[in-house]
């Protein structure tokens, strides 16, 4: 087992983070988790859905658990996420009569929302993803047609931001989407920036998500975007890394009868060579990264495993499915 964890031989480059839920608040992922980060990000727990499943009713137990361990164990916490077009609750768009509501409507339960969830954990989440992905799949688009936007028109991403500053005026409010370093999305993502700093809208950093994969993000393109994102002046950081060991949209397939879907050792060579790539680059942006963060523990459990399809199962972790460090961990931390 490693004598040190992520967040000591990163201590000088950023901290090291990783989601969780409850589930890995106790027993071995517990210890690693002790062990490892210093820097936790709720996978689930604060997503408006779960956290506030009726209009005048919030389910704070699962959010207030993870929160409590953290100040425990001295780890900052990440929110995630207040605006969302998934894991949204039933209510939301909905007038009492099925209806949908008015921009004037959803604005003020947005308001509602973030301005409860952002001050219960005042002083105690130093940084929020706001606004969650909400640049469109398709190229030829810009944002994406969610419901908030249909409704809203694209006022609703400022208005975000806004109530969060509102809130808790000292926390960090990123923007957080993923596929951020391919050119026609990172063009797009920054466009959008862009327009959220000109028009002075309280945005600090913007959330790369990292699901990558043993093809990509290239190098070049890595860089790229880091160098991209931070001519805005904005901080950058990695919020959900992982490497999954099937490519990202070519193979969204179930696992056909007699496929195998072992971690062969050819699959740990090149996915060890894939995490020590992007960790040399995050160290040469030490002064524009202020995070990188795991999305789930160990390989014993990542929400791969059921995406885009269940039964295949997803070794993207640096620890294996006991716990132990697989040799993509040795790679990130010998330089
Ligand atoms: O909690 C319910 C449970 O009560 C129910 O019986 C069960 C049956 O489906 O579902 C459970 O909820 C699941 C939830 O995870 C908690 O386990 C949802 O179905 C499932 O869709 C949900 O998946 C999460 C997903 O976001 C939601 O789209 C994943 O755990 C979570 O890892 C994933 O995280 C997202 C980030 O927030 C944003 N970026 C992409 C990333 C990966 O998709």
């Amino acid at each position: 087992a490693p004598k040190k964890g992520l967040k000591d031989y990163y201590k000088a480059y950023f901290p090291v983070g990783v989601a969780v839920g409850r589930a890995q608040l106790q027993g071995p992922e517990a210890e690693l988790i002790k062990q490892q980060f210093n820097s936790i990000t709720p996978e689930n727990a604060m997503k408006m859905g779960p956290i506030h499943p009726e209009e005048d009713r919030y389910f704070w137990t699962d959010a207030d658990a993870i929160v409590n361990f953290a100040q425990a164990n001295k780890l900052r916490v990440r929110g995630h996420n207040l605006l969302w077009h998934e894991q949204t609750p039933k209510w939301l768009f909905k007038n009492a009569d099925g209806s949908r509501v008015s921009k004037e409507v959803l604005l003020k339960r947005l308001h509602d929302h973030i301005s409860a969830v952002v001050k219960r954990y005042q002083g105690k989440v130093y940084a929020w993803d706001v606004v969650n992905e909400a640049i469109a799949d398709n190229p030829q688009e810009f944002l994406r047609n969610s419901e908030w936007y249909q409704i809203c028109g694209d006022e609703f991403i400022a208005k975000a931001f806004e109530y969060a500053h509102e809130a808790d005026p000292k926390a960090q409010l990123f923007y957080n989407d993923y596929n951020t370093e391919r050119p026609e999305k990172r063009e797009r993502v920054y466009k959008l920036l862009k327009q959220l700093k000109d028009a002075k809208v309280p945005v600090h950093g913007v959330g790369l998500q990292g699901h990558w994969s043993l093809q990509e993000p290239t190098e070049p393109e890595l860089r790229a975007a880091l160098d991209q994102y931070a001519s805005l002046g904005l901080k950058v950081q990695i919020t959900e890394l992982d490497v999954s060991i099937y490519p990202w949209e070519k193979d969204r397939r179930a696992k056909r009868p007699g496929e195998s879907d072992a971690y062969t050792p050819e699959l740990a060579r090149q996915q060890a060579a894939q995490y020590k790539m992007f960790f040399r680059v995050f160290r040469d942006y030490k002064s524009v990264l202020t995070g990188v963060t795991f999305w789930n523990v160990s390989d014993k459990y990542s929400w791969l495993d059921t995406y885009p399809v269940a039964g295949r199962k997803n070794y993207p972790l640096l620890f294996d499915q006991n716990q132990q460090p697989k040799q993509a961990f040795w790679e990130v931390v010998q330089f």
